[in-house]
């Protein structure tokens, strides 16, 4: 008997999409096994290691890791909601997924704020308080950021574009502060991978941005709507208030 008969989980959708783009989903043991690997391990319980996810399905590895991370925020932070809140919305900025098909991109995104919501709800009603939308917001638009529906081995969006990320650096972690600001600044892909560094806050040309895809807006959930300003630089803001996407405008 197959793994995925054991589990009731559905690993292929079509024969065509197997031969076409090779989905094959992976089974949540195998995922759990492999994630329990000894660095890997390591850096799912640290809050702020980056996992990027280059073929990312529907997110299994993802939401793994980010229920790993959220887990540990629990225990270190789960006594105080704002702490709370601000470390788990760390631990969400440093996850990022590549997917090249629309559906399963959608799901990806679906599947990650899902677990978020629930983590964050578990914990607002331990605290007797409700669930803040500001929050909520940053949190939708952490995860519109940091998963692109594209070809990762083009590095182009699925409008042809390069494919840019967020970096959501924090600022003030020292004395495990009760608040997190962070500096938010854009790269694209092919950035990352050569290494290259740029001016804290710089802001892609609406070019490289603009037609990413807002995949809550897909999937019918108000989503944001992307700026079109160029010669701006996104200063620090709170984690918390990251939705705003607050930026100044470059001298000179
Ligand atoms: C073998 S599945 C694995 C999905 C997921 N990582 C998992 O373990 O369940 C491969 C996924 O990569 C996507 N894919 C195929 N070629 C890709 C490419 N060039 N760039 C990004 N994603 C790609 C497919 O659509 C599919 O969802």
């Amino acid at each position: 008997m197959q793994l995925s008969q054991i589990t009731n989980e559905k690993i292929i959708k079509s024969k065509k999409r197997v031969q076409n783009h090779g989905e094959v989903f992976t089974p949540k043991r195998i995922v759990n096994n492999m994630l329990d690997l000894p660095k890997i391990q390591e850096a799912c319980l640290n809050i702020t290691s980056t996992f990027l996810e280059p073929a990312a399905g529907e997110g299994v590895f993802l939401v793994e890791v980010l229920k790993r991370k959220l887990k540990i925020v629990k225990e270190k932070y789960g006594g105080d909601l704002t702490r709370f809140e601000n470390y788990s919305l760390l631990s969400l900025s440093t996850l990022y997924g590549i997917e090249l098909l629309e559906d399963n991109a959608q799901k990806c995104v679906m599947n990650m704020y899902q677990v978020f919501y629930d983590n964050y709800c578990a914990i607002a009603l331990e605290h007797g308080k409700n669930v803040k939308s500001n929050v909520l917001d940053s949190a939708k638009l952490i995860i519109s950021k940091n998963i692109a529906q594209g070809n990762f081995l083009t590095k182009l969006s699925a409008s042809g574009n390069p494919i840019v990320f967020s970096e959501w650096k924090p600022l003030n972690l020292r004395n495990n502060s009760k608040t997190i600001k962070v500096q938010r600044t854009e790269y694209t892909l092919e950035d990352i991978l050569l290494g290259r560094k740029k001016e804290s806050g710089e802001q892609l040309p609406t070019s490289e941005r603009i037609e990413q895809l807002d995949l809550f807006e897909l999937y019918g959930i108000e989503g944001f709507t992307i700026s079109k300003k160029n010669h701006l630089k996104y200063i620090p803001v709170k984690i918390t208030d990251v939705y705003r996407e607050e930026m100044e405008e470059v001298n000179g």
